[in-house]
């Protein structure tokens, strides 16, 4: 079965709202006339698209082209969770996890810890209580005068640092449960750079290396605590921040069960990991034939009603 996926939440920090539906008017029909010509297919059998969570604007512009384009090829139109889509990732693998798994997403909006029985079976263990880690990426790579999206330039500098040259702040470790924390390790960040600027000896690269290691060993950590708590056994790794290369090795190295990650380029936003969440509800339930789209959108509403296990 060939299902089009649309992904247009356009859910980051600094986005002109307006400037962003505008785009994804001009830019959408092309990209899916583009995406469908490489694939060789004249029409998909069913389409999938980010209801939300994200810009209002931009995911009407998706919603509006699923719901036309559903119309006029007379096939299923799936609304998608957006964090759904992320988890389920991994499933577009030739070896994909099974069900139940631990599920740590962290992305330029969000940082999640979900229990996932089944599909649609999720329940929230931890989320972080102020920044995003993406965001708290993205900020400390502004801090050093790199570029946005800042996570991957700040992870290549931190490759020529000294990950001990700053002992920068675990957020949360020491407390219970499994929320996070990162505006305490940002505010630390900004008030060591700006040390080492008064002094006029700044290394960028000790500085990218120890922020790094300081979030990622807070992400590892909190998440091997959260699936040993409940007894799973596999913990996927997903959204934009799991294409960090030290994320991915260290939590591989510390947990005892197996690790999951979609591929580098489905870590990230993308319209393959919505195609597959809709393939499988598809699967599941009758689709809507409304156009919703939600700004927030709390995972959990997602669940199906089951025994309890
Ligand atoms: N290698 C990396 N290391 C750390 N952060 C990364 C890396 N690659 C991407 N990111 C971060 O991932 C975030 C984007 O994730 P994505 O899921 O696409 O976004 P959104 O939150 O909009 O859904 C950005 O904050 C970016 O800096
Ligand atoms: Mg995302």
């Amino acid at each position: 079965m060939n299902i089009l996926g649309i992904e247009t939440s356009c859910d980051y920090g600094g986005v002109v709202p307006e400037i962003a539906s505008r785009d994804h008017v001009r830019m959408l029909l092309p990209l899916i006339q583009q995406v469908l010509g490489e694939a060789g297919i004249e029409k998909p059998d069913a389409i999938a698209y980010t209801a939300g969570p994200g810009l209002v604007g931009a995911l009407m512009v998706g919603g509006g082209m699923a719901n036309g384009l559903g119309l006029a090829w007379a096939c299923p139109v799936i609304p998608v969770h957006h964090m759904e889509g992320h988890l389920l990732a991994p499933m577009l693998e030739d070896d994909p996890p099974e069900f139940p798994f631990l599920a740590l997403l962290v992305s330029g909006g969000h940082t999640m810890l979900i229990a996932v029985r089944a599909l649609g079976d999720y329940r929230l263990l931890g989320t972080t209580l102020d920044d995003a880690v993406g965001e708290a990426f993205d900020k400390t790579a502004k801090l050093l005068g790199l570029g946005y999206p800042g996570g991957p330039a700040l992870a290549a500098l931190a490759e020529n640092g000294n990950d001990k040259a700053f002992a920068f702040p675990r957020p949360m470790l020491q407390k219970p449960g499994f929320d996070f924390s990162f505006s305490g390790l940002k505010t630390a960040v900004m008030l060591e750079v700006r040390k080492a600027e008064a002094a006029g000896k700044l290394c960028r690269e000790d500085v990218a290396a120890s922020f790094q290691r300081a979030a990622v060993d807070t992400l590892v950590k909190r998440a091997i605590k959260a699936a040993n708590s409940q007894g799973l056994e596999r913990i996927v790794v997903a959204g934009g921040v799991g294409a960090n290369k030290l994320l991915r090795k260290e939590i591989a190295a510390h947990f005892d069960g197996r690790v999951f990650y979609p591929r580098m380029e489905f870590c990230t936003d993308n319209g393959a990991m919505i195609a597959i969440a809709g393939a499988l509800r598809l699967a599941e339930a009758t689709p809507a034939d409304e156009i919703k789209v939600r700004s927030r959108w709390p995972i959990a509403s997602l669940n199906v009603p089951r025994p309890a296990h």
